[in-house]
């Protein structure tokens, strides 16, 4: 055999194969990888479950196909702590579900858009009697479960929001009727067949979650929100820092000082006369948004600066709203637009 036929009939599918399998455990590795660094803190090691709900289980993965994963963590859960994953590419995703796969061998379902038509009515009626002590009203979520970091602790696994756009949007209409017959093995989710719930009824259940559904927020929009409210003062430095002080106490905050930024690290003669930050709270809303998220802590209390920079002068502060989009709890969001309503009142107020 000549050299160059020994190179193609051997040498060259051997190459080829190697090449092949590295880049297949390559893809698996990326997924081990990112689902470690991205997703384990809150689903657990292999999906063990945690704050967010196991992904190993048989009967999920089962009952759940790829484009429902996809989708899932494309847009996320908007206004609870499960993150939309916008900027992974599509292959980063398929890595990920790739590894998610790989934990448990079981049929994977086929995706089917077949939309179901039953009476939204009636579902209600089944829903608010079997359902809602675990899935909370209108499906909103067990209480406490799914929104921050700390949760009840005797609830291994938290009931879902089943009115989440971000569900709604993942979801599809023949993926609810198999998870509803069927339950959920190994999790509090019970099957039908324990309310002995018709194939009708179950249909009556879909509707009534699907009537949930509106048009969706994509992660993209929600970053929009510019993350500084800045306003242009046509007053002094000084003046300007009064006006933000007057404003702070007309609107029924509490003062608390005003310091130059580079304040307790040189001395005070030398202070700069250009970048100076007014502190102010309203202990109401601080309880309120501590409640909710005891994070909300590193933004407090609450700040504007002024700044002098080429004769200009300017007031800002952070974008409350863009805060709450970063947190995503949609209770907090309550909190930030009257924290935004505030903030941009008084830089109005003090800059007009
Ligand atoms: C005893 C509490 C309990 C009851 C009652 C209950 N569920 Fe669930 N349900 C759960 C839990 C917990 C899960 C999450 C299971 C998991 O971790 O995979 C779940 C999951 C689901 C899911 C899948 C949601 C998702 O994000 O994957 C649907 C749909 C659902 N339930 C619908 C219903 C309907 C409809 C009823 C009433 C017929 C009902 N459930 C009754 C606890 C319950
Ligand atoms: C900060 C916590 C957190 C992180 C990080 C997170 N999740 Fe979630 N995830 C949750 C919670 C909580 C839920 C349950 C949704 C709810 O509460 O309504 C969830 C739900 C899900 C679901 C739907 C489960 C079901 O029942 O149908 C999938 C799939 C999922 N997450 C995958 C992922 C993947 C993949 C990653 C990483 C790329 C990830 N999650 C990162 C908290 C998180």
């Amino acid at each position: 055999m000549t050299k160059l036929a020994m190179f193609y009939l051997y040498i060259k599918p051997a190459v080829f194969l190697i090449l092949l399998f590295s880049s297949l455990s390559c893809l698996a590795d990326k997924g081990k990888v990112l689902y470690t660094e991205k997703c384990a803190i809150c689903h657990g090691h292999e999906g063990s479950g945690g704050v967010g709900i196991p992904l190993g289980l048989e009967a999920f993965l089962e009952q759940t196909p790829d484009e429902y994963l996809r989708r899932t963590i494309r847009v996320g859960r908007p206004g609870r702590i499960m993150p939309p994953f916008y900027r992974l590419s599509d292959h980063d995703i398929d890595a990920i579900i790739g590894y998610i796969r790989s934990w448990k061998k079981t049929t994977v379902p086929q995706w089917d858009a077949t939309p179901v038509k039953a009476d939204a009515r009636i579902g209600k009626q089944l829903f608010d009697k079997h359902c809602i002590t675990c899935h909370g009203e209108s499906g909103y979520g067990g209480k406490g479960t799914g929104k921050t970091f700390s949760r009840p602790r005797d609830l291994p696994i938290t009931p879902p929001s089943l009115n989440n756009q971000g569900f709604l949007n993942s979801a599809s209409d023949q993926m609810l009727k198999n998870i509803i017959i069927q339950g959920r093995k190994e999790t509090p989710m019970p099957a039908a067949s324990q309310f002995n719930l018709t194939d009708d009824d179950v249909d009556n259940l879909v509707s009534y979650i699907r009537s949930f559904q509106q048009t969706m927020v994509t992660g993209e929009q929600i970053l929009s929100e510019s993350s500084v409210l800045v306003y242009k003062s046509p007053y002094t430095f000084n003046e300007t820092i009064e006006n933000i002080k007057r404003a702070v106490i007309a609107k029924d905050y509490i003062l608390i000082r005003d310091q130059a930024l580079d304040h307790g690290f040189v001395p005070v003669k030398d202070e700069s006369k250009t970048h100076t930050m007014v502190y102010f709270c309203n202990y109401d809303i601080i309880y309120n948004a501590l409640a909710i998220d005891p994070r909300v802590g590193m933004f407090l209390p609450c700040r504007i600066t002024v700044v002098e920079q080429n004769g200009e002068v300017q007031a800002m502060s952070i974008n409350p709203k863009r805060l709450s989009q970063l947190f995503n709890n949609d209770e907090l969001d309550v909190a930030c637009d009257r924290m935004h309503d505030t903030y941009s009142s008084i830089l109005k107020e003090a800059t007009r």
